[in-house]
């Protein structure tokens, strides 16, 4: 049995490609931009780049909408210019993990369509394609999560086919072995070619209850209870792993919306038996929302640290975390969990609470530079599918209503262009940018951040460095003080007598913190802070806004 362990002791970069550096003017980020990004990714102390998805795509739903699994799409190069990255990115020590999307397919995709030309042939059952009921309902009363009910007609086969996400985006029947057998094509054409692992997208969903049963209990996310770990999905990640995964040195991390501890550990353990290396659970990105990011509700420290100490706590000894605050589907962090007034102190603050937690940590691109959300006018300027469905759900809302909504929670936010330098398109094209610039590039962007030692950025490095130099923060325990602190998070790390205590305000206002039983500040070295020099007096001190300190006992 395989058993890679090599994740544990990496920094992952998500590269959201359309958005990261256009390399040839034609206003869309590609991977000749990337090329010549990759010594700036690495000077971020990471170790490794996971590509959100760079398959032919008509981007429905950008590139979670896959046309062609074994190609690079024109917007972003050529499989050559792919080899070239990948090439680069091991010279120097960088690992690159893609996306694999094979809960759906775009409508666009081949077998899609073949499914469609000939019923009879072996495509049609590459889906969940069903009658109308008798009586003329649709199959069943699932709910789509981005676009309505979960079922699309098509009036040449006078047939529903099953979509939980955008309409353009088919629901694949893995229960059909031919289906398996596609995945661990796609799997072996991208690991021959030297890729190091994969993201698997919403992979919890992959098998659903035969029979696709009605949902009479889940008040909303309709269906969910009949497709989230269903009934054979150890059964397929398991034959993935068997036939193709294990016989490669290479990663997976699932990505498990609703996912719980427990449940986890159905996924991922300490040994590498199970069926994944890595999830990515949801649970802390539910501070200050219910379920999804357009259920709002007032952010709530405790609950965040619950979520932390809570994974912490459980996959201790037994699997592996992965941390994150962003990535491509949610909002800005410093917009959500930080201030856009106290941007810089709380940006690093964010990063300080949960880069020296125990896991393999994520930066999401911009995250490193403190980008914040984009507040656009109009619906029309906003480009991502979830975003207009939810504006057009709310037909009873007043129009301010509804935009600041959108602001608040669209993951568009996260998918403006990078910016680079204050200069013209921020840098990031010379062309016309495929999406709105935050106009803060001016002031917000990787040119300034480099020069200014106590950047944002320069804060990542710093403690991306330290981690990687300091055992403690990869394999100490993890113990949460004060939990019940409405302001402060609280950890302690500990390992072989070594212990690093991290103190992060969530405050905008002064407040003044006392050091837990067993700690003796003024004993410290203070190793990161967000404001110079901080102050001591005794155990005790005056924090500033957002203030983090990390300090190390040896
Ligand atoms: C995952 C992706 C998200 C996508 C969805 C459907 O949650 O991260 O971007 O929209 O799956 O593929
Ligand atoms: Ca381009």
């Amino acid at each position: 049995m395989k058993n890679t362990q090599w994740y544990k002791e990496m920094a992952f970069y998500q590269i959201w490609p359309r958005s990261f550096s256009d390399g040839n003017g034609d206003g869309i980020g590609d991977l000749y931009g990337v090329y010549e990004k990759l010594d700036y990714i690495k000077s971020l102390n990471v170790d490794g780049i996971w590509f959100s998805p760079l398959y032919v795509s008509p981007n429905a739903d950008y590139g979670y909408d896959v046309a062609d699994y074994m190609d690079i799409s024109p917007d972003y190069g050529d499989l050559d210019i792919f080899k070239k990255v990948l090439d680069g990115a091991h010279e120097r020590g960088l690992r690159v993990i893609m996306d694999l999307v094979v809960n759906h397919t775009s409508d666009e995709h081949a077998w899609f369509k073949a499914g469609i030309a000939d019923k009879a042939g072996p495509y049609h059952d590459y889906y969940f394609w069903r009658k109308a009921k008798p009586n003329g309902k649709l199959p069943n009363n699932w709910g789509s999560l981005f676009e309505g009910k979960a079922w699309e007609y098509n009036p040449e086969l006078d047939e529903y086919y099953l979509h939980i996400f955008a309409k353009k985006q088919a629901d694949l029947n893995m229960d059909n072995p031919a289906v398996r057998e596609e995945v661990k094509r796609i799997m072996r054409f991208w690991l021959d070619l030297g890729v190091d692992g994969f993201r698997e997208d919403v992979i919890t969903f992959i098998s659903k209850k035969p029979g696709l049963p009605n949902d009479r209990l889940t008040p909303f996310l309709k269906g969910i209870r009949h497709y989230s770990n269903g009934p054979r999905i150890h059964e397929y990640l398991g034959e993935f792993k068997r036939d193709v995964l294990s016989k490669y040195d290479c990663i997976t991390i699932g990505e498990a919306p609703l996912m719980t501890p427990r449940t986890a550990l159905e996924y991922i353990d300490e040994s590498g038996a199970k069926d994944l290396d890595l999830m990515f659970h949801f649970q802390h990105m539910g501070a200050d929302c219910l379920f999804t990011d357009y259920i709002p509700r007032r952010f709530s420290l405790r609950r965040l640290k619950r979520s932390f100490t809570r994974w912490q706590k459980k996959l201790s000894g037994r699997a592996w975390n992965t941390l994150y605050l962003e990535n491509h589907d949610h909002p800005r962090i410093i917009s959500r969990y930080g201030s856009e007034s106290h941007r810089t102190e709380s940006g690093k603050m964010l990063a300080a609470c949960y880069l020296f937690q125990q896991g393999t940590p994520f930066i999401y691109q911009g995250q490193e530079i403190g980008m914040t959300n984009i507040s656009l006018q109009t619906i029309g300027e906003y480009k991502c599918v979830m975003a207009k469905n939810e504006y057009k759900k709310k037909t009873r809302w007043p129009e301010e209503k509804k935009m600041a909504l959108i602001h608040r929670a669209s993951r568009d936010s996260a998918r403006t262009p990078m910016q680079w330098t204050c200069g013209e398109k921020a840098g990031f094209t010379t062309g016309e940018p495929w999406f709105a610039i935050n106009p803060n590039y001016v002031t917000i962007n990787v040119e300034r951040d480099n020069a200014d030692e106590d950047s944002i950025l320069n804060f990542y490095r710093k403690a991306l460095k330290f981690r990687k130099d300091n055992p403690v923060v990869l394999w100490g325990s993890y113990r949460e003080h004060k939990p019940m602190s409405k302001w402060f998070y609280t950890y302690e790390r500990e390992y072989q007598g070594v212990r690093l205590l991290v103190i992060c305000s969530f405050s905008d206002k002064e407040r003044r913190y006392t050091a837990p039983s067993g700690f003796s500040l003024p004993e410290g070295e203070p190793v990161l802070f967000n404001y110079a020099h901080p102050p001591l007096n005794g155990n005790t001190f005056m924090a500033k806004p957002y203030e983090t300190r990390v300090y190390l006992f040896a």
